[in-house]
């Protein structure tokens, strides 16, 4: 296993899925992920197909609105194909705004999971209902925890799933973190904390299970998957300043659940790629879990703006710069 930490150490249900929507065909060849970005001459060469804006943990709440609009013109300055959120949007009622505003603004399709904070006010079961009416209403949003496999290519799609920290990993019982989620989320605040722990082993069972039948689902046409989750799955790739985490912080950071669903389909499937996108530690780094199994974990920090990633499809790969446009 390979495990890298990139620059900053800045600060930083629907119960079951529903039935597939609209699938998103393109055609591109083979994605392939590069965990190291090819040079600016290799992506000359293989000319760009398909450009995937990949943001994560925007929180947009704490923006302001000039950020939001400097922010926006970047992305599209980009001309991106499609964008991938993966959670932390913002809080409350505010997810669906920005939501509405992304999709406004951009005329593509916008795939999205939803990470902790986007339950904030709510029980976890509304705001997915909640979510999943907009996106009825807005063709091009698709929120992934409610998506079945959506093509990107002959061989290529993208699935995802919320993922939670699901106290599977670090020592539950004895550690000092105390999330704002115990207190903002309606299904912890009506519960006794005794129950707690059960509560955040469901979410990321349940999300586990998703994601495997999403998997299972794919065609073996399909030998390259892009998978968004807002939580990272393995301990080896959830990053803070520079190391991965800690037994204190691993119960709240880590998803078990859609680890061990990632690490069947990847050992079921040696001949395909697995490749995830996710966010919550806000720090970013990669992990390679297995030849065919690799976690990009990306940046964030209250009040900016950034792009993770703007994701190239070409005809003989898939290069993943890391390159921050920081609007503030
Ligand atoms: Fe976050
Ligand atoms: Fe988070």
């Amino acid at each position: 296993m390979k495990t890298r930490s990139r620059r900053r150490n800045v600060g930083g249900s629907p119960d079951s899925p529903a039935e597939g929507t609209s699938f998103f065909t393109r055609t591109v060849t083979a994605l392939l992920r590069r965990i190291s970005p090819a040079s600016s001459t290799d992506v000359d060469d293989r000319a760009s197909q398909q450009k995937i804006a990949w943001i994560t943990d925007p929180h947009f709440d704490h923006a302001k609105l000039e950020t939001w609009r400097l922010w926006a013109d970047e992305v599209l300055a980009h001309r991106p194909d499609a964008l991938v959120l993966t959670g932390d949007l913002s809080e409350g009622d505010d997810v669906s705004y920005q939501l509405r505003c992304i999709a406004d603004t951009f005329d593509r399709p916008i795939y999205f999971v939803l990470g902790n904070h986007d339950f904030y006010g709510k029980s976890i079961g509304d705001t997915r209902r909640q979510i999943i009416e907009l996106c009825r209403e807005i063709d091009h949003l698709h929120y992934l925890t409610d998506c079945a496999p959506v093509q990107l290519a002959e061989n290529a799609a993208l699935v995802g799933d919320d993922g939670w920290g699901d106290a599977t990993e670090g020592d539950y019982k004895n550690t000092t973190v105390r999330l704002n989620d115990f207190q903002l989320i309606t299904d912890f605040q009506t519960s006794p904390p005794d129950s707690w722990q059960s509560i955040l082993q469901q979410e990321g069972r349940l999300s586990g299970e998703r994601l495997a039948a999403k998997l299972a689902a794919l065609p073996s046409t399909i030998n390259h998957v892009l998978i968004a989750t807002h939580v990272p799955p393995f301990r080896e790739s959830c990053w803070y300043e520079g190391r991965t985490t800690d037994d204190n912080w691993a119960p709240f950071f880590v998803c078990g659940g859609v680890a061990a669903a990632l690490r069947a389909a990847a050992e079921q499937n040696p001949d395909r790629m697995h490749t995830v996108l996710c966010g919550h530690t806000h720090h970013d780094g990669d992990a390679e879990i297995l030849p065919n199994l690799i976690v990009h974990t990306g940046y964030s920090r209250y009040g900016t703006l950034d792009i993770e990633s703007m994701i190239d499809v070409t005809s003989d790969g898939f290069h993943v710069p890391r390159t921050h446009h920081t609007s503030s």
